[in-house]
């Protein structure tokens, strides 16, 4: 896992006046109108707001999957608008794990496998990729599952398989489009607690959730309205079904996650 970096806090994000337009037919859309924000390392930050208020358009920026048709962007200190798309694609591997909705795991390939990807496209020596998934995967709770299929595994723990695929290649910043989206209560729950535990290690988490219950996880919650932040407040982050999680577990004797705090 990655080292500890709460001592010293830095802006991985700074964005300032995002607009992001498109041309349907003529006219004019606008997917944000002028969005500031600034994310230090070390905050899990939950972006909330109704169907689109322009969200997803926003994580594809921060993302570097797109860029914004006006406005400024720094990743990481580093000026976005400088680079063309192969430095934009090389920043986004090194700096960037994704977790996405539909978890987008191979199917042909054991939890492992998947999580050592990222790597074998980086040219991580075999052995060393090999140890960094069992850490990765360990530290989501899943070192009894690693040579699974994904179709051998329930939605949250594929979605652990996810999350472990994302931060291996230790990366500044984790970004999440509902992580949680198609998962029940009780795996939804798995998930978050996984992330809270990437929080604990001073990892920096954006969370894009249309759920009260899983924006309580974060210690920022960010509103969106028509492509506008209309609320952005710090908070306690809350874990609400946790305990009742651990009854849950208890009764059916399975192993709290590892690597918890
Ligand atoms: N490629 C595109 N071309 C034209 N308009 C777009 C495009 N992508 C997004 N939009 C528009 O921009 C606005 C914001 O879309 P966005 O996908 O960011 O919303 P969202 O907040 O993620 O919504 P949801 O909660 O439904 O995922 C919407 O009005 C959408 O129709
Ligand atoms: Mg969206």
């Amino acid at each position: 896992m990655g080292p500890d970096r709460s001592p010293n806090r830095w802006p991985v994000i700074a964005l300032s006046n995002i607009v992001k337009r498109y041309v349907m037919g003529g006219n004019d859309v606008y997917a944000t109108r002028g969005v500031s924000l600034s994310v230090s390392s070390g905050e899990f930050v939950a972006i909330m707001g109704a169907s689109g208020s322009g969200k997803s358009t926003l994580m594809n920026i921060i993302g570097c999957l797109d860029v914004p048709t006006s406005g400024h962007y720094r990743l990481d200190g580093v000026n976005i608008r400088d680079l063309d798309d192969r430095e934009l694609s090389r920043i986004r591997n090194r700096k960037i794990g994704f977790v996405f909705q539909g978890f987008n795991l191979l199917p042909t390939m054991s939890a492992i496998a998947n999580v050592e990807l990222p790597m074998a496209y980086a040219g991580v020596p075999s052995k060393e990729r090999r140890h960094r998934a069992e850490g990765a995967l360990e530290s989501v709770g899943l070192a009894d599952r690693m040579g699974h299929f994904p179709n051998e595994m329930s939605g949250g723990q594929q979605q652990r398989v996810a999350v472990a695929r994302a931060i291996v290649t230790d990366p500044s910043l984790i970004l999440a489009d509902e992580p949680t989206g198609n998962l029940d209560s009780k795996s939804s729950v798995d998930v978050m607690s996984a992330f809270a535990s990437l929080h604990a290690q001073g990892r920096t988490v954006v969370m894009i959730t249309h759920e009260e219950d899983i924006a309580a996880y974060a210690t920022r919650v960010v509103r969106l309205r028509d492509g506008i932040i209309t609320q952005d407040h710090h908070q306690t982050p809350s874990h609400p079904h946790e305990s009742h999680l651990a009854h849950a577990r208890q009764a059916e004797g399975s192993s709290a996650l590892a690597g918890r705090p």
